[in-house]
């Protein structure tokens, strides 16, 4: 080993020795600085949560779309629907195009729809009857889009529960009124 172990001369070390003293005190100093940064807005957290704690909560029944407490279980009104026997109704169309047509007529009897049972589809899964002229009291074949295949006369399952899309109509007062308005 030289006689300088560090390869710095005395004068460098001194030097070295104040560089490193100025950047502990600069260093020591943000350290101060930040603990007070940190610190001082914690007293106004804790008044903000205090003001908090104070404003009115909302009460149950307020809640939902329902008028009573949400731990109540209100037994809607009967829905009385509309529409007489297949055979005898004006169809009602649909809302825009693309929209599922309504039933015109009672469906009683003709759910819950089922694996097995299925009367919506014994009238109207028709696919010869896709694009015949249709007589008033007729069932109005179910569209191209409902097959898979229309000359294998395939059904396509997804589409096996009609009334996940059809519903027939009821006088009912409903929570919140639709805006829709046909274009
Ligand atoms: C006994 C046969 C029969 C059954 C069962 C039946 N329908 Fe119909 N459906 C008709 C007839 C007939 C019409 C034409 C309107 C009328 O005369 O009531 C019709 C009309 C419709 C229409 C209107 C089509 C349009 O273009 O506007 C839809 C939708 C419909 N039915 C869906 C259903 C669904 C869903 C079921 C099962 C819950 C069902 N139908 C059960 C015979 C039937
Ligand atoms: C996933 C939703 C959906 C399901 C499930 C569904 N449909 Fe439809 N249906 C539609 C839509 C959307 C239309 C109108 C657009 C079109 O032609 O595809 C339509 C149209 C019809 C029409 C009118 C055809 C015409 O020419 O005006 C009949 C009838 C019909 N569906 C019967 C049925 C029957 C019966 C079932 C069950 C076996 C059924 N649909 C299941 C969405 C559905």
């Amino acid at each position: 080993m030289g006689k300088c172990a560090t390869g710095m001369g005395l004068k460098s070390r001194v030097q070295f020795g104040v560089a490193l003293a100025a950047m502990i005190l600069t260093v020591s100093a943000c350290a101060v600085q930040e603990k007070v940064a940190s610190t001082s807005p914690a007293p106004q957290k804790v008044a903000a949560s205090s003001t908090a704690a104070a404003v009115e909560t909302i009460k149950d029944e307020d809640l939902g779309l329902s008028k009573s407490s949400v731990y109540d279980v209100p037994i809607p009104d009967a829905v009385e629907f509309k529409g007489g026997d297949p055979g005898v109704n004006a169809l009602i169309g649909k809302s825009y195009f693309t929209a599922p047509p309504m039933i015109p007529h009672s469906t009683k009897d003709m759910t819950p729809i089922t694996r097995d049972f299925n009367l919506c589809k014994d009238c109207h899964v028709q696919p010869t009857m896709i694009g015949q002229k249709i007589d008033p009291g007729v069932p109005v074949p179910a569209p191209v889009s409902h097959y898979v295949s229309v000359e294998k006369g395939e059904f396509y399952m997804g589409r096996w529960n009609c009334t996940q899309c059809h519903r027939e109509q009821a006088n009912v007062d409903v929570l919140v009124q639709s805006t829709f308005k046909k274009p």
